[in-house]
C-alpha cells in the first residue's frame, strides 16, 4: 500500500484568520485542504499560494453547519490519496444582541459550526495524528474566559472550544500537540456577520485589536512549540485574566455594558 500525502485540514479559510492562516502554514511548507462555503475565494486563495510555489492546496466547498461534514471530508482525502498531519478548526461566527431577541434556529446553527462541527474534527483523526505526530489547533477567543451577556450563545460556545480544547492537550499529551488559539478583537469580516457596524466597533477596536496576520502566525508557532494556549496581544492575555481576580457580578456589568455600547 503507498502511503498517503500529509495534509493540513483548514476550516473557515475564505476570509479573515483562516485566509492568514492558511498562508502561514503554506509558507512553512504545508499542503493544505482548504474548507469553507465560498469555493471562489477558496479556489483563488489556493492559486495565490501555488504561484508563490508553495505546495498547491485542495479546496472543499463544504457548509460546515450540516452533519457528517468530517466524514465527507474524510471521504474526499481517501479518494485523493491524503491525510491530515494537522487539523485547523478556525471557522466560526458570532451574533450580538439578547439571545431571547434574535433568531433561534441562527443560533442552533452557530453551535453546530462552533461547536459540534469543531468536536467532530478534533476527534476524527487522532489516531492519524499521533501515528504523525502531528496536531490540532482549535480557535478559541477571549470570550471564552468570559460570560458573555450581549452576545450569550457566542461567548458560551467559546467557553466550550477552550474548556474541550485544552483537556483534550492534556489527554493527547505526548501523541498529539492540541492547541487553543484565543484572539481578542480582530478586524474580519467576523463584525459584519455578527451584525456590528463599522461605527459599533470603532471605539471597542481600538487598544485590543490585533491583525490577522499576527494571530494567524502566533496561532502557528504555538501548535508547533505545542503550546495549550495562545493569547495574542498582551491586553487581551490581561482580559483573559481579570475575570478570575474580580467577582463574576462585575464581569456580567462590563460585558454587558459594553455589548449594549456595540448594538
Ligand atoms: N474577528 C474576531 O474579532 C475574532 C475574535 C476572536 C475569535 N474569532 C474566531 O476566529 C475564527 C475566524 O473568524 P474570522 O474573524 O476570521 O471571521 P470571518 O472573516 O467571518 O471568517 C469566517 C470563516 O468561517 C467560514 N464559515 C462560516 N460559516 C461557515 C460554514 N457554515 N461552513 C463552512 N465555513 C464557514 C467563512 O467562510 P464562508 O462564508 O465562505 O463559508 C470564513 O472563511 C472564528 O472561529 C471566530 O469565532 C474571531
Amino acid at each position: 500500500m503507498t502511503a498517503r500525502e500529509p495534509v493540513t485540514i483548514l476550516t473557515g479559510a475564505s476570509a479573515g484568520i483562516g485566509m492568514e492562516l492558511a498562508r502561514v502554514f503554506a509558507r512553512n511548507g504545508q499542503r493544505l485542504v482548504l474548507i469553507a462555503r465560498r469555493g471562489e475565494k477558496l479556489a483563488a486563495l489556493a492559486q495565490e499560494i501555488a504561484a508563490a510555489g508553495d505546495p498547491e492546496p485542495v479546496v472543499l466547498a463544504l457548509d460546515l453547519q450540516q452533519p457528517g461534514m468530517a466524514d465527507k471530508v474524510d471521504a474526499e482525502l481517501a479518494a485523493r490519496g491524503l491525510e491530515p498531519l494537522y487539523v485547523v478548526n478556525n471557522a466560526g461566527f458570532g451574533l450580538v444582541g439578547k439571545a431571547h431577541e434574535r433568531d433561534r434556529a441562527e443560533q442552533l446553527e452557530m453551535i453546530d459550526l462552533n461547536i459540534r462541527t469543531l468536536t467532530d474534527f478534533s476527534l476524527r483523526w487522532v489516531d492519524t495524528l499521533a501515528r504523525r505526530q502531528g496536531g490540532i489547533l482549535n480557535v478559541a477567543s477571549v470570550a471564552g474566559f468570559l460570560p458573555g451577556p450581549g452576545s450569550s450563545v457566542y461567548y458560551a460556545s467559546k467557553a466550550y472550544v477552550l474548556s474541550f480544547t485544552e483537556a483534550l492537550h492534556r489527554e493527547l499529551k505526548g501523541r498529539v500537540r492540541v492547541t487553543a488559539l484565543c484572539p481578542g478583537p480582530v478586524r474580519t469580516e467576523f463584525q459584519a456577520r455578527a451584525g456590528l457596524t463599522a461605527a459599533d466597533e470603532s471605539g471597542a477596536m481600538g487598544l485590543l485589536a490585533v491583525p490577522a496576520a499576527r494571530v494567524a502566525d502566533e496561532g502557528y508557532r504555538g501548535l508547533m512549540a505545542g503550546r495549550r494556549l495562545v493569547i495574542p496581544g498582551v491586553l487581551n492575555k490581561v482580559v483573559t485574566v481579570l475575570p478570575r481576580m474580580i467577582p463574576r457580578s462585575w464581569v456580567l456589568e462590563g460585558v454587558y455594558a459594553r455589548q449594549r455600547r456595540r448594538r
